[in-house]
């Protein structure tokens, strides 16, 4: 079987995790997520490319060359363009990549205007509230949902 190759996408202010608003979003810093999701990749045998970006044409160009260079499934944390981006929707969409939308903190406890996705009902799930730990389950789930897909 041919390896995964799953993008981890996160949007804007995200590169700020570890000063802020720990309250929301606790106290470990964009690299430390990373790495530990990059270890767990490496341990599940799966290849695993991490990118931020604060702007929302250049995540939407990510989104793009992942379709070009045959990525298997995205994990993408847009943060505040979840409530706003037709764009980054688009994208997605066009390139027909499953994809898991995941946040640290859950927006359906927080201010009302944080309840309203564009991506969540095109996703194939979403993980939020678990702070470092909805990155790590979407990376569980979505390996689940490609080894079942690829044995069907
Ligand atoms: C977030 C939630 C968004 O509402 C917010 O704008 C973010 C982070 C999260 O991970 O909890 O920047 O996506």
């Amino acid at each position: 079987m041919k390896q995964l190759h799953i993008l981890v996408l996160n949007g804007p202010n995200l590169n700020l995790l570890g000063t802020r608003e720990p309250g929301h979003y606790g106290a470990e810093t964009l690299a430390d997520i990373n790495q530990k999701l990059i270890s767990l990749a490496d341990n599940l045998g799966v290849e695993l490319t991490t990118l931020q970006s604060n702007h929302e044409g250049e995540l939407v160009e990510h989104i793009q060359k992942a379709g070009e260079d045959g990525i298997d499934a995205i994990l993408i944390n847009p943060a505040a363009y979840t409530h706003t981006s037709v764009a980054i929707r688009d994208a997605l969409l066009a390139t027909c990549i499953p994809f898991v939308e995941v946040h640290l903190s859950n927006i359906h406890k927080r201010e009302e205007f944080r309840h309203r996705s564009l991506l969540v009902d095109a996703a194939v799930g979403t993980v939020a509230g678990f702070g470092p730990s909805s990155y790590t389950m979407a990376l569980h789930g979505i390996i689940a949902h490609l080894q079942h897909k690829q044995g069907e």
